[in-house]
Protein backbone atom coordinates (compact mmCIF):
# COMPACT_ATOMS: atom_id res chain seq x y z
CA UNK A 1 0.00 0.00 0.00
CA UNK A 2 1.48 3.76 -0.82
CA UNK A 3 2.03 5.51 2.40
CA UNK A 4 1.84 9.12 2.33
CA UNK A 5 4.97 10.43 3.02
CA UNK A 6 7.68 11.03 -0.02
CA UNK A 7 9.52 7.13 -0.79
CA UNK A 8 12.63 8.34 0.64
CA UNK A 9 11.03 9.46 3.98
CA UNK A 10 8.95 6.17 4.10
CA UNK A 11 12.41 4.37 3.56
CA UNK A 12 14.52 6.34 6.16
CA UNK A 13 11.66 5.38 8.96
CA UNK A 14 11.74 1.87 7.65
CA UNK A 15 15.68 1.68 7.99
CA UNK A 16 15.24 3.02 11.70
CA UNK A 17 13.06 0.05 12.58
CA UNK A 18 14.70 -2.40 14.69
CA UNK A 19 14.54 -6.25 13.68
CA UNK A 20 11.29 -7.65 14.21
CA UNK A 21 11.54 -11.49 15.87
CA UNK A 22 11.06 -14.37 13.23
CA UNK A 23 7.19 -14.79 14.37
CA UNK A 24 6.52 -10.92 13.19
CA UNK A 25 9.51 -10.75 10.35
CA UNK A 26 7.35 -14.04 9.07
CA UNK A 27 3.98 -12.67 8.70
CA UNK A 28 5.55 -9.36 7.10
CA UNK A 29 6.50 -11.49 4.85
CA UNK A 30 3.23 -13.81 3.82
CA UNK A 31 1.55 -10.46 4.21
CA UNK A 32 3.77 -8.54 1.47
CA UNK A 33 3.82 -11.97 -1.07
CA UNK A 34 0.08 -11.97 -0.53
CA UNK A 35 -0.86 -8.43 -0.27
CA UNK A 36 -2.69 -8.60 2.66
CA UNK A 37 -2.87 -5.46 4.43
CA UNK A 38 -1.31 -5.53 7.98
CA UNK A 39 -0.72 -2.25 9.94
CA UNK A 40 3.06 -3.01 9.41
CA UNK A 41 5.88 -2.51 12.07
CA UNK A 42 6.03 1.02 12.65
CA UNK A 43 2.92 0.91 13.35
CA UNK A 44 2.95 -1.62 15.10
CA UNK A 45 5.20 0.12 17.48
CA UNK A 46 2.59 2.47 17.61
CA UNK A 47 0.00 0.57 18.99
CA UNK A 48 2.46 -1.23 21.50
CA UNK A 49 3.43 2.03 22.49
CA UNK A 50 -0.49 3.32 23.17
CA UNK A 51 -1.08 0.02 24.49
CA UNK A 52 1.78 0.20 27.30
CA UNK A 53 1.43 4.21 27.62
CA UNK A 54 -2.58 3.84 28.61
CA UNK A 55 -2.02 0.39 30.61
CA UNK A 56 -4.44 -1.14 28.46
CA UNK A 57 -5.52 -5.02 28.75
CA UNK A 58 -8.78 -5.57 27.16
CA UNK A 59 -8.54 -4.62 23.84
CA UNK A 60 -11.30 -4.98 21.00
CA UNK A 61 -9.98 -5.51 17.23
CA UNK A 62 -12.55 -4.74 14.54
CA UNK A 63 -10.61 -6.45 11.68
CA UNK A 64 -7.81 -8.65 12.45
CA UNK A 65 -6.92 -10.39 9.53
CA UNK A 66 -4.09 -13.17 10.41
CA UNK A 67 -2.73 -11.79 14.05
CA UNK A 68 -0.41 -9.22 13.21
CA UNK A 69 -1.64 -6.28 15.06
CA UNK A 70 -2.86 -8.34 17.98
CA UNK A 71 0.22 -9.72 18.42
CA UNK A 72 2.05 -6.53 19.14
CA UNK A 73 -1.10 -5.96 21.01
CA UNK A 74 -0.61 -8.70 23.37
CA UNK A 75 3.20 -8.58 23.68
CA UNK A 76 2.42 -5.00 24.95
CA UNK A 77 -0.61 -5.65 27.26
CA UNK A 78 1.31 -9.02 28.50
CA UNK A 79 0.27 -12.01 30.39
CA UNK A 80 -2.97 -10.13 31.68
CA UNK A 81 -3.89 -9.33 28.04
CA UNK A 82 -7.50 -9.76 26.96
CA UNK A 83 -7.17 -9.34 23.57
CA UNK A 84 -10.49 -9.73 21.26
CA UNK A 85 -10.06 -10.02 17.44
CA UNK A 86 -12.67 -10.44 14.58
CA UNK A 87 -12.41 -11.14 11.10
CA UNK A 88 -14.77 -12.13 8.62
CA UNK A 89 -12.70 -14.67 6.65
CA UNK A 90 -12.71 -18.01 8.67
CA UNK A 91 -8.95 -18.92 6.79
CA UNK A 92 -7.25 -15.78 8.27
CA UNK A 93 -9.08 -16.67 11.84
CA UNK A 94 -7.29 -20.41 11.02
CA UNK A 95 -3.67 -18.69 10.06
CA UNK A 96 -4.31 -16.11 13.17
CA UNK A 97 -4.49 -19.10 15.38
CA UNK A 98 -1.23 -20.71 14.55
CA UNK A 99 0.45 -17.15 14.38
CA UNK A 100 -0.82 -16.72 17.98
CA UNK A 101 0.69 -19.87 18.67
CA UNK A 102 4.03 -19.49 17.58
CA UNK A 103 3.86 -16.01 19.36
CA UNK A 104 3.12 -17.66 22.56
CA UNK A 105 -0.32 -15.21 23.10
CA UNK A 106 -3.03 -17.67 22.44
CA UNK A 107 -4.20 -17.79 25.84
CA UNK A 108 -4.59 -13.82 25.83
CA UNK A 109 -6.56 -14.00 22.64
CA UNK A 110 -10.34 -14.70 21.65
CA UNK A 111 -10.62 -15.02 17.52
CA UNK A 112 -14.87 -14.32 16.42
CA UNK A 113 -15.51 -14.58 13.22
CA UNK A 114 -18.02 -12.62 11.44
CA UNK A 115 -19.47 -9.21 10.81
CA UNK A 116 -16.87 -7.23 13.04
CA UNK A 117 -18.80 -4.54 13.58
CA UNK A 118 -21.35 -6.14 15.23
CA UNK A 119 -19.40 -9.19 16.96
CA UNK A 120 -18.59 -6.64 20.09
CA UNK A 121 -22.30 -6.40 20.88
CA UNK A 122 -21.25 -10.34 21.48
CA UNK A 123 -19.07 -9.56 24.26
CA UNK A 124 -19.71 -7.98 27.58
CA UNK A 125 -18.05 -4.98 29.78
CA UNK A 126 -15.98 -1.97 28.02
CA UNK A 127 -12.30 -1.91 26.48
CA UNK A 128 -9.46 0.10 27.41
CA UNK A 129 -8.76 0.30 23.80
CA UNK A 130 -10.89 -0.34 20.35
CA UNK A 131 -8.78 -1.03 17.14
CA UNK A 132 -10.72 -0.30 13.87
CA UNK A 133 -9.34 -2.13 11.03
CA UNK A 134 -12.57 -3.13 8.61
CA UNK A 135 -13.34 -2.19 4.93
CA UNK A 136 -13.24 1.84 4.96
CA UNK A 137 -17.23 2.13 3.87
CA UNK A 138 -17.90 0.92 7.74
CA UNK A 139 -15.61 3.67 9.74
CA UNK A 140 -18.15 5.69 10.76
CA UNK A 141 -20.70 2.64 11.95
CA UNK A 142 -17.71 1.31 13.71
CA UNK A 143 -17.04 4.67 15.38
CA UNK A 144 -20.58 4.62 16.86
CA UNK A 145 -20.39 1.11 18.01
CA UNK A 146 -17.18 1.52 19.61
CA UNK A 147 -17.88 4.54 21.91
CA UNK A 148 -20.00 3.04 24.04
CA UNK A 149 -18.41 0.04 24.41
CA UNK A 150 -15.07 2.00 25.57
CA UNK A 151 -14.29 3.04 29.17
CA UNK A 152 -13.43 6.92 30.32
CA UNK A 153 -10.40 6.92 29.15
CA UNK A 154 -9.84 4.48 26.81
CA UNK A 155 -8.04 4.82 23.26
CA UNK A 156 -9.70 4.10 19.72
CA UNK A 157 -7.19 3.85 17.09
CA UNK A 158 -8.01 3.40 13.79
CA UNK A 159 -5.68 2.86 10.49
CA UNK A 160 -5.68 3.89 7.02
CA UNK A 161 -7.25 7.65 7.98
CA UNK A 162 -5.37 9.43 4.94
CA UNK A 163 -5.87 6.66 2.86
CA UNK A 164 -3.19 7.50 0.36
CA UNK A 165 -3.68 11.10 0.34
CA UNK A 166 -7.37 10.71 -1.26
CA UNK A 167 -8.86 12.25 1.91
CA UNK A 168 -7.36 15.59 0.18
CA UNK A 169 -9.14 14.84 -2.94
CA UNK A 170 -13.13 14.99 -3.97
CA UNK A 171 -14.38 11.95 -3.12
CA UNK A 172 -14.35 9.07 -5.76
CA UNK A 173 -16.06 6.37 -3.95
CA UNK A 174 -17.48 5.21 -0.48
CA UNK A 175 -14.04 4.03 1.15
CA UNK A 176 -12.75 7.43 1.09
CA UNK A 177 -16.73 9.13 1.74
CA UNK A 178 -16.17 6.29 5.01
CA UNK A 179 -13.44 7.81 5.81
CA UNK A 180 -14.29 11.47 5.45
CA UNK A 181 -17.18 10.85 7.31
CA UNK A 182 -15.25 9.01 10.45
CA UNK A 183 -12.49 11.97 10.48
CA UNK A 184 -15.27 14.97 10.91
CA UNK A 185 -16.93 12.77 13.42
CA UNK A 186 -14.42 11.98 15.53
CA UNK A 187 -13.17 15.86 15.53
CA UNK A 188 -16.89 17.23 16.18
CA UNK A 189 -17.14 14.88 19.04
CA UNK A 190 -17.65 16.49 22.51
CA UNK A 191 -16.35 13.11 24.11
CA UNK A 192 -13.05 12.25 22.31
CA UNK A 193 -9.73 13.56 21.74
CA UNK A 194 -8.10 12.81 18.17
CA UNK A 195 -4.80 13.15 16.53
CA UNK A 196 -4.04 11.76 13.26
CA UNK A 197 -0.62 10.33 13.54
CA UNK A 198 0.79 10.69 9.65
CA UNK A 199 2.44 7.34 9.92
CA UNK A 200 2.17 5.21 6.98
CA UNK A 201 -1.36 5.60 5.90
CA UNK A 202 -2.44 7.69 8.40
CA UNK A 203 -3.27 6.60 12.08
CA UNK A 204 -5.99 8.47 14.37
CA UNK A 205 -5.60 8.11 17.81
CA UNK A 206 -8.39 8.93 19.88
CA UNK A 207 -9.04 9.31 23.99
CA UNK A 208 -12.56 9.41 25.04
CA UNK A 209 -12.78 11.46 27.94
C1 LIG B 1 -6.58 -4.22 7.14
S1 LIG B 1 -6.92 -5.86 7.51
C2 LIG B 1 -6.60 -5.98 9.22
C3 LIG B 1 -5.16 -5.99 9.55
C4 LIG B 1 -4.84 -6.19 11.01
N1 LIG B 1 -5.50 -5.20 11.85
C5 LIG B 1 -3.35 -6.09 11.20
O1 LIG B 1 -2.84 -4.96 11.13
O2 LIG B 1 -2.71 -7.12 11.40
C6 LIG B 1 -8.64 -5.84 7.48
C7 LIG B 1 -9.27 -7.20 7.75
O3 LIG B 1 -10.58 -6.96 8.17
C8 LIG B 1 -11.45 -7.87 7.57
N2 LIG B 1 -12.71 -7.13 7.49
C9 LIG B 1 -12.95 -5.96 6.86
N3 LIG B 1 -14.18 -5.54 7.11
C10 LIG B 1 -14.75 -6.47 7.92
C11 LIG B 1 -16.00 -6.60 8.53
N4 LIG B 1 -16.94 -5.69 8.36
N5 LIG B 1 -16.21 -7.67 9.33
C12 LIG B 1 -15.27 -8.61 9.51
N6 LIG B 1 -14.06 -8.53 8.97
C13 LIG B 1 -13.80 -7.47 8.17
C14 LIG B 1 -10.84 -8.28 6.26
O4 LIG B 1 -11.17 -9.60 5.99
C15 LIG B 1 -9.35 -8.11 6.54
O5 LIG B 1 -8.76 -9.32 6.87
Amino acid sequence: MPGILEPQVEKYLSSLLPERDAVLADIEKYAKERDIPIIGPDCGRLLWLMARLSGANRIFEMGSAIGYSAIWFARAAGPAAEIYCTDGDPANAELAHKNFERAGVSKNIRFMTGEAVDLIDATDGTFDIILIDVYKHQYPAALKKSLPRLKSGGLVITDNVLWSGRVAQPPKDDNTRGILEFNRMVYASPELFPVIVPLRDGVAICRKS
